[in-house]
């Protein structure tokens, strides 16, 4: 398999690689440890030999692609003048984040990932924290969760789905209950969607927020990318798509004057993975799926730590509370393993691992943990 074959991302100047000290394996950010699917180097050393790098728009080929590929996936029909591309999913939220009226609030499920907690304050905005539950295995964000946290002064939704971190894929009913208790709250949803393509349960699917109904779609500012379902994260190229044209137009107004195109790089990548990008998708999910299972298999075995099963994602999210350390983060790295600190995510004591590296780094790092486990007891 060829994503056994491990690639040296040192001198990369990778935030990834060069966060931790050398000897610490890192499996923390959310990037893939793969290369790309091989037509998006191709299209950009194509890209690259042509020596002009002016302003560069996005072609109809992207267009055709976005829509061709959110269709194949998710059976969503697309009009193209409801995308708008922009370089980054965080700047996404962040701009829905400014629709939001002086005296109204922002609901953020917790444990959220880190941006999340910030768009609110970046917008000068009150957040209310909606805290999830853990129900069998699985963090839940349902209508009864949010009837229980929301407050009459909210008018967004931060929504992830799927749900990082914890890699919940919600289910049509989940979805349906969200969608009902935001319209009868009249509660914008911004649905970040970026892990959408990373579907590893055979039997779930995706659904967007905006393709459940009509009334999903006039209240949805969906956000999705090509850079975590093909790795090409550092390219920069996401999109907003919004189907009703008022929503439309005033979530392009707040982008007004300081939201950059989106390089031209970025364009060329995202078409390509787009295009031909499928088989790699493939072979990426089987691989990812084996790793899930093999991780979480090895971490439920350790004791003081309980992790969820991803549905959806690369990223195993877990409680180390029973550890009864301090700092469990720290505490990994060290004893030479990279973890995201569960305290960035407004939940202390648990730790997300990513899994998408080559079968032999996780095996590694799981026997380091597991090492470092033992030498503490
Ligand atoms: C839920 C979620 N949203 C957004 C991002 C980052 O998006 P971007 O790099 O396009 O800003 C990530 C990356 O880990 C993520 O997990």
């Amino acid at each position: 398999m060829h994503f056994d074959r491990p690639i040296d991302r040192k001198g990369t100047s990778s935030l990834k690689w060069d966060w931790f000290k050398e000897d610490v394996l890192p499996l923390w950010v959310a990037d893939m440890d793969f290369a790309a699917p091989e037509a998006v180097t191709t299209a950009l050393t194509r890209r690259a030999g042509h020596p002009v790098y002016g302003y560069t728009l996005p072609s109809d080929a992207l267009y055709e692609a976005v829509q061709g590929h959110i269709k194949r996936q998710f059976g969503w029909t697309v009009e193209r003048e409801w995308v708008l591309f922009i370089p980054g999913v965080v700047t996404g939220f962040n701009v829905a984040a400014r629709l939001v009226g002086e005296t109204e609030a922002i609901a953020v499920p917790t444990p959220a990932y880190p941006p999340f907690l910030s768009a609110a304050k970046n917008a000068r905005r009150q957040m209310v924290k909606v805290h999830l539950p853990v129900e069998d295995g699985r963090l839940v964000i349902n209508r009864e969760v949010l009837e229980a946290q929301v407050t009459p002064e909210t008018k967004l939704l931060m929504l992830c789905t799927p749900y990082n971190p914890g890699g919940t894929l919600l289910t049509q009913e989940e979805l349906t209950g969200l969608v009902d208790f935001c319209e009868a709250r009249d509660i914008l949803i911004c649905s970040d969607e970026i892990h959408a393509d990373l579907v590893l349960d055979e039997k779930g699917k995706h659904i967007p927020t905006a393709s459940l109904s009509e009334k999903a779609a006039a209240r949805t500012i969906t956000l999705m990318a090509p850079s975590k379902t093909f790795n090409i994260p550092g390219l920069g190229c996401s999109m907003a798509i919004i189907s009703d044209e008022k929503l439309r137009t005033r979530f392009k107004a707040a982008m007004e004057g300081i939201v950059p195109h989106v390089n031209l790089m970025g364009y060329e990548g995202a078409t390509a993975a787009y295009i031909h990008g499928g088989p790699w998708l493939k072979e990426v999910l089987a691989y990812l799926r084996a790793n899930r299972d093999y991780a979480f298999e090895r971490l439920a075995a350790m004791k003081g730590l309980t992790p969820l099963l991803p549905e959806a994602t690369y990223l195993i999210w877990m409680d180390a509370r029973d550890l009864g350390l301090d700092n469990p983060a720290t505490f990994f790295e060290e004893h030479g393993v990279g973890l995201s600190d569960g305290a960035y995510f407004d939940a202390p004591g648990w730790l997300r691992l990513n899994f998408a590296c080559t079968r032999a780094l996780l095996k590694e790092a799981l026997d380091r943990m597991e090492k470092a486990l033992a030498g503490a007891e």
